[in-house]
């Protein structure tokens, strides 16, 4: 059979061309293109092995598409005569050749519910017997079958090294066949800056990335590099919608995913997970369709992260677990699931084992940062001790490698943590020492997080702060440390307005009100008990206003101590409010 080789963009057919041909890929990349009113419409890229051209033939019509070479481009020629006799004495290939066209039909399908015609096409029914059964990550969160088909917009773009621009194609070409991806080649390469250290350099880079992808309405990049000795790829990934809560999970621009340079296909399967969990939903169309995929991609990537090649090295292991584990995590987040914070947690564990603080330190100590993240959510959802101090030691070991000068914001975020797990678990065991670390710690994450360059952090670390500095006046009978609580409330409730954010400024009012009540007891001042009666109240209405009645009832209670305790208080609220406050069940009285 022949081959014919073709240079990077060079057409290999026209649209409208006639069919004499078709072709198998024997390396590099195809892309197929079809004119539209507008501009020309991308079908998909096709890798090594894959069949194009047989339509034209089967039906003899004239070339329903324009297939272009991206990048070097070989491909085996069978002439019509050849495929035809072939299709009709080789059942398989016949098969395969049948297989695809009816992946391509439910592809098309797929796209077509989504443009002009989505509507109409929803209202057709789904024969229930073509519904996917819900696999076990869906089950897990309680989904039933797919049923969304909002696409995820991925750009990919040249990896820096050595073939870069191939190897960027061929990731297009895996990514372009999984369901919800729409996937795109940006076609300059990305320019860092190397006078930057490292770390700063890909924040850069990240940045400029994700202003690119706003303009560009895309919801995810792809990038990284091939380093030499060009065994492996390292992608990175910058999401064009933000998230600013530091979540369990979450990708920054300096989590990499190492693949093997020739992966096998069952690797498109863990990179389809991973590109799905960095990407940050912009609105509610794409956060369902990330609900919907997002499992699906677990799924399917969970067999070969779970016995990975033997081949990888510890290093290569190690960053695909993490990986993995964001992507547990985030959907553990979304789906609010202890059982896969669970097996994120496992994951990171897996990948820990496999490193030592002194070979791969920076990697060590992001998986620990990462699996404490993951621990904390899990004692706070079971306000169990033990998994507490687990996390408060995992955050410590990450400061050991993860200092103030070297890496700033890993340092500072993983200081507000570990103030915020100590803080709790003094709750449990009543430990004084604990509190005081704990306020040492929240200190420190504010030499980093600036109020002018991230006010919501600030205001949560002086809330920490309030809170902590509460429960220390009160357990040491300190006016000045109640003071520097209710300072703190001040300073937070500066940023946390009740407009911009009614839950945590109801969370901080409830702080301020409790360390105003403490300093009116130890005091005797019944200005403080005024001033308390007042942020219990703010507390418990905006809380109300919001739905949590939890909260409200919580902050009421409250208020009903500071009455009792000052009864000229009582007397004025009274005035006030015609109905004296309900007596509600006790609760948790922390963060929304
Ligand atoms: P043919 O019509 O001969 O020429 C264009 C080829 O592009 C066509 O055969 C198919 O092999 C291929 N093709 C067309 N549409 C798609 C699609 N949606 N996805 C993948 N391949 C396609």
């Amino acid at each position: 059979m022949a081959t014919k080789k073709f240079k990077d963009g060079e057409i290999i057919f026209r649209e409208g061309d006639p069919s004499d041909s078709a072709f198998v890929i024997e390396s590099g990349v195809v892309e197929l293109t079809k004119a539209s009113d507008n501009e020309p419409v991308q079908l998909a890229f096709l890798n090594k092995g894959e069949m194009f051209g047989e339509m034209g033939i089967l039906d003899g019509s004239t070339r329903s598409a324009t297939a272009t070479a991206e990048g070097k481009v070989t491909l085996r020629v069978i002439d019509r005569e050849t495929f035809l006799d072939r299709l009709q004495n080789e059942p398989d290939m016949a098969l395969n050749v049948i297989n695809k066209l009816v992946e391509r039909l439910r592809h098309a399908d797929d796209l077509l519910a989504q443009g002009p015609a989505r509507a109409a096409v929803s209202q057709v029914r789904r024969d229930p017997a073509q519904a996917a059964k819900p696999g076990f990550f869906r089950r897990l969160l309680g989904m039933g079958a797919d049923t969304n088909s909002e696409t995820i917009e991925v750009w990919i773009a040249n990896l820096a090294g050595e073939g870069g621009d191939e190897r960027a194609k061929q990731l297009a070409a895996i990514l372009d066949k999984i369901k919800g991806l729409r996937v795109r080649l940006v076609k300059q390469g990305l320019e860092s800056d190397p006078s930057l250290p490292p770390d700063q350099r890909f924040r850069v880079l990240a940045e400029s990335a994700r202003q690119w992808l706003l303009k560009k309405q895309g919801d995810l990049l792809i990038w990284g590099e091939i380093p030499a000795p060009e065994t492996t790829l390292h992608l990175r990934f910058v999401s064009a919608a933000e998230d600013k809560t530091d979540r369990p999970g979450t990708f920054t621009p300096g989590t990499v995913l190492t693949l093997p340079v020739e992966f096998p296909p069952e690797f498109g399967n863990v990179l389809a997970a991973v590109a799905l969990a960095a990407t940050i939903p912009a609105n509610d169309e794409k956060t369902a369709a990330l609900t919907q995929l997002l499992p699906e991609a677990l799924e399917g990537a969970m067999p070969l992260v779970k016995d990975l090649p033997p081949e990888l090295v510890s290093r290569e292991r190690a960053a695909i677990q993490l990986c993995f584990g964001n992507a547990l995590a985030t959907v553990a987040v979304r789906g609010n699931s202890a059982e896969l914070y669970q097996v994120a947690a496992q994951t990171y564990r897996s990948a820990l084992d496999g490193l030592s603080r002194d070979a791969d330190p920076v990697e060590w100590a992001t998986l620990q940062k990462h699996l404490g993240s993951v621990l904390q959510v899990l004692a706070e959802k079971t306000n169990d001790p033990e998994t507490m101090g687990a996390a408060a030691n995992v955050f410590r070991l990450a400061l050991e490698v993860f200092t103030e000068q070297a890496h700033p914001f890993d340092w500072a975020s993983l200081q507000y943590r570990l103030g915020q797990v100590l803080y709790r678990l003094d709750l449990k065991t009543g430990d004084t020492g604990l509190l005081k670390e704990a306020l040492g710690s929240f200190q420190a994450a504010l030499h980093v997080f600036k109020r002018e360059e991230d006010p919501a952090r600030w205001a949560d670390i002086m809330n920490g702060i309030a809170q902590t500095a509460q429960v220390l006046g009160r357990e040491l009978r300190n006016v000045e440390i109640l003071e520097k609580a209710a300072e703190a409330c001040d300073g937070a409730l500066e940023v946390r307005t009740k407009d911009e954010y009614p839950l945590h400024y109801a969370a901080t009012q409830n702080n301020l009100g409790s360390a105003l009540f403490l300093l009116g007891r130890m005091t005797e001042q019944a200005g403080y008990y005024k001033e308390a009666a007042v942020a219990f109240q703010e507390a418990r209405d905006t809380y109300k206003e919001q739905g949590s009645d939890k909260m409200a009832a919580i902050a009421a209670r409250n208020l009903h101590h500071v009455e009792e305790a000052s009864p000229g208080v009582k007397a004025s609220i009274d005035a006030q409010n015609s109905r004296p406050p309900a007596w509600f069940e006790e609760g948790d009285d922390e963060k929304p």
